[in-house]
C-alpha cells in the first residue's frame, strides 16, 4: 500500500531497489524501521512484525493512533475542511498545548495533506510553520487506507526516540531497514528540518557504529544514504556492499558536485 503521508526523503522512488537488497523470505521475518518518516518501504512490504521509530513524537503519535483508534481518527479529521482560514486556525491548535491524542493525530493528518508541498518543519522553538498549500481538492481523510495501515500496524511495536533503540530490539534473521537524513552533497542543500535538532556528522558515524554492531549480531541491514565521499568513507573497509542509484533529484540548482543526483545503499546481505 502506498504511505498515509507524504514526507520528505520518502523513499517510493527507491522501494523497489531497496526491496531487491532484501532475502528472499523477508516477509517471514521480523522488520525493523528506525528512521520511519512516511515509512515508503514498510507500507510497500507490509511486514507482519517488528518495530517502527522515529524521533519525532508527534509523527509517531499519529501512527499509534492509526493504530489504536483509528475510527476515531477517521472521524475527527473528517470534520476538516481545505480552506485557507481553517488552515492557519489548525496549524496554531496543532503548535498548543493540551489537545487529545486523536486530535493531534488528525491536525497532522489535516496539515499533512493541506500544508506546501506536504513538508513538515519546524522552526526553532518545535513549532509546525509550513504555510497553506494549494491543491485541487485534496483528499484529507482516506478511511480505507487506515483501516489497512492499523491492521498491518496491529503487531508492531510503535517507538519515538533516537534510531539506537534499535540495539535493544533486533536478533539475528531481523531486517533493519535504515533511512537516516541525508548527509548533505554540498552545503546549499542540507536538509535537516524533520526535527528542531539536525543530524551531523557525529549522528552519521554513531549510525554506522550502530550497523557494524547489527553486523556482528547477524541482522540484515539495508541503509541509505547520499553518494557522498564522506558517506563512502565511513562505511568502507567493513565488507560492506555499496549500490549507488541515480534517481535523486536535485535539491539544489547550485549543487555540481557528481554525487549530489545519487542515492547510495549499503548493505551486509550478500
Ligand atoms: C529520510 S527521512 C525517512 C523517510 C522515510 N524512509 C520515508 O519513506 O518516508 C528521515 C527521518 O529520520 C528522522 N530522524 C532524524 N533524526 C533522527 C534520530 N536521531 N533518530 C531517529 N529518527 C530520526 C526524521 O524525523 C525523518 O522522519
Amino acid at each position: 500500500m502506498r504511505p498515509l503521508l507524504k514526507w520528505a526523503g520518502g523513499k517510493r522512488a527507491l522501494v523497489k531497489s531497496i526491496i531487491d537488497l532484501f532475502p528472499q523470505d523477508y516477509t517471514e521475518r521480523r522488520y525493523h524501521e528506525p528512521f520511519f518518516g512516511g515509512g515508503a518501504v514498510f507500507f510497500h512490504t507490509t511486514p507482519q512484525m517488528g518495530s517502527i521509530n522515529d524521533i519525532n513524537p508527534r509523527l509517531m503519535n499519529f501512527y499509534r493512533v492509526v493504530r489504536d483508534d483509528s475510527e476515531g481518527l477517521i472521524e475527527e479529521a473528517s470534520r476538516y475542511r481545505y480552506d485557507e482560514k481553517e488552515y492557519y486556525m489548525r496549524r496554531d491548535l496543532f503548535n498548543s498545548r493540551g489537545l487529545s491524542d486523536v486530535e493531534y493525530a488528525a491536525l497532522l493528518l489535516y496539515l499533512n495533506k493541506t500544508a506546501y508541498n506536504g513538508l513538515y518543519r519546524v522552526n526553532s522553538k518545535g513549532e509546525f510553520n509550513v504555510p497553506f498549500g494549494r491543491y485541487e481538492d485534496p483528499v484529507i481523510v482516506h478511511p480505507r487506507s487506515i483501516r489497512r495501515a492499523s491492521r498491518l500496524l496491529r503487531n508492531v511495536d510503535i517507538r519515538c526516540g533516537g534510531f539506537d533503540y534499535i540495539l535493544d530490539v533486533a536478533d539475528e534473521g531481523d531486517i533493519c531497514y535504515l533511512d537516516p537524513p541525508y548527509h548533505p552533497a554540498s552545503e546549499t542543500a542540507n536538509f535537516t528540518d524533520y526535527a528542531t535538532k539536525g543530524f551531523d556528522m557525529g549522528d552519521q558515524e554513531r549510525l554506522r557504529d550502530v550497523c557494524i554492531e547489527l553486523d556482528s549480531r547477524n541482522v540484515l541491514f539495508v541503509l541509505s544514504n547520499s553518494d557522498t565521499e564522506a558517506v563512502r568513507g565511513l562505511y568502507e573497509g567493513e565488507g560492506f556492499h555499496f549500490q549507488s542509484l541515480r534517481t535523486r533529484r536535485m535539491i539544489s540548482s547550485k549543487v555540481s558536485s557528481r554525487s549530489s543526483g545519487y542515492d547510495l545503499l549499503i548493505t551486509n546481505n550478500r
